[in-house]
């Protein structure tokens, strides 16, 4: 079972245990006593490798992956026939009862011509077609800059591969997306996370963020909007962000790829770094999330920054690209039309997620649950109070009102905590957001 995939459903955590961070009387999130490991972090055991009587296998790999109590109760669940509430699905195709199947038929069905044509950075007129995508959205790149992948996940692994040399860092925003532990391991290198504090929006801590910078520290990996926190980079902190890069000389990856789905337009978001000039820097994105296409797994990075160190990446990413020669060739045919097609399902997409917000705001006023703010992404972080320090609100959750939700420790939030998807569907999801909030307001006449 692949990592990703435990990961980006219902939650992993291989292994480390508890939620490092806090929340101090006025609900404010709290890193500040945090125990939070800073270094070497590995979460599985080294020693696995050696109790094998197999061949000898690297470190790189999370074996063995035990699944936690959590998702061991979901599977016992599931497995005695239990009607579960499941507001953890992510996964468009699962989501949406009218996926646009048949636009991505027309589009493979369109490809008529499959001589192989390797590209390193991806065919001409598929990179020609990544262009005007940014083009629509008033943003200048020549196909030149873009790199075709065969997803965001893979983007990552080669920027790692071209930035970092075993043993060296790279910095990752905390709460973050959890597989940038597993994909700079697969790289032999650490995943050194920066404190994103929380006061009624999320920002930046920059004074964390300059303290985790060392020597050995290759770029500073931003999401933009993060998930789950579904925080947006203001201008200010963009302008500050590039100011320590470039005085550091280290590169900044930026995965965008929730820029398409804001959820309160802001004027002050920096919602790329596409245009900045004075630092390197790649943007990553694909069809994953800007089509709801990531079964056709088809990513990209685009090169930003100065002109003489573009090319000096360029060249080397050039051979790491013809390596593996990696993107699937009818998807770069199919290319243009999938983009078309899936932004119409855009769309959909938005409405659905707009739809589900209004829906949880209106069942939480009068509760004590309460929501963070955010900008955009697929995702909402819900409160749930009254549950106290040593309980899990995902386990009362799920065995109190048969709710599956993703729980707020596996992005290093409190347990108090629980992460849902906006993209459920809507009947679905109004009956488990009722059921938090009658858990909610349970626990605290108990209290
Ligand atoms: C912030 C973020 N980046 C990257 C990815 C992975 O995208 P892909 O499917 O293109 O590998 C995800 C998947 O959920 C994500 O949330």
């Amino acid at each position: 079972m692949r990592a990703h995939a435990i990961v980006t459903t219902v939650g992993h955590r291989c292994g480390s245990e508890a939620s490092f961070t806090k929340v101090n009387a006025d609900g404010v999130l709290d890193w500040a006593s945090s125990t939070q490991p800073k270094r070497a972090i590995y979460p599985w055991s080294r020693a696995s490798a050696y109790n094998s009587s197999l061949a000898r296998f690297s470190h790189r790999i999370p074996y063995p992956i035990s699944s936690n109590s959590y998702t061991q109760q979901i599977a016992a669940l599931r497995k005695a026939g239990a009607a579960l509430l499941d507001l953890t699905v992510l996964n468009p195709s699962r989501a949406f009862a009218d996926y646009p199947h048949d636009l991505i038929h027309h589009a493979f069905a369109d490809v008529h011509d499959f001589t192989y044509e390797p590209h390193p950075f991806g065919t001409e007129s598929a990179r020609e077609a990544v262009a005007s995508y940014y083009d629509r959205r008033s943003l200048t790149v020549h196909p030149e800059r873009i790199v075709l992948t065969a997803s965001t996940s893979e983007g990552y692994a080669i920027l790692f591969k071209l930035l970092c040399d075993p043993g060296e860092e790279v910095l990752i925003p905390s709460p973050s997306y959890p597989l940038f532990e597993y994909l700079a391991f697969a790289e032999s290198i650490s995943a050194i996370p920066y404190r994103l504090n929380y006061d009624g929006a999320w920002y930046i801590d920059f004074e964390d963020l300059q303290k985790q910078i060392t020597s050995r520290t290759r770029a500073i990996v931003i999401v933009n909007p993060n998930n789950p926190t579904g925080t947006s980079l203001t201008s200010r902190e963009l302008d500050k962000l590039v100011l320590i890069a470039h005085k550091m000389q280290i590169p900044i990856i930026s995965d965008e790829v929730f820029t398409d789905y804001p959820v309160t337009p802001r004027c002050d978001i920096a919602r790329t770094l596409i245009e900045v000039e004075d630092v390197l820097s790649f943007s990553l994105n694909g069809l994953s999330k800007v089509a709801g296409m990531p079964q056709v797994k088809l990513g990209w990075l685009v090169t930003n920054g100065p002109g003489a160190e573009q090319f000096a990446a360029r060249e080397r990413l050039e051979i790491l690209c013809d390596t593996y020669l990696s993107v699937n060739a009818p998807a770069q045919s199919a290319l243009p039309a999938l983009l078309s097609a899936g932004e119409m399902f855009q769309k959909t997409i938005g409405s659905r997620l707009e739809a589900n917000l209004q829906c949880l705001d209106k069942l939480l006023i009068g509760s004590a649950a309460s929501r963070l703010q955010f900008d955009g992404g697929w995702s909402a972080i819900v409160r749930l109070p009254g549950m106290g320090d040593e309980q899990d609100s995902a386990d009362k959750l799920l065995t109190e009102e048969s709710v599956v939700v993703q729980p707020g420790y596996l992005f290093d939030l409190p347990t108090s905590y629980i992460v849902i998807s906006l993209l459920t569907n809507p009947e679905e999801f109004e009956q488990g957001v009722a059921a938090l909030c009658r858990l909610t307001e349970r626990q605290l006449t108990q209290e």
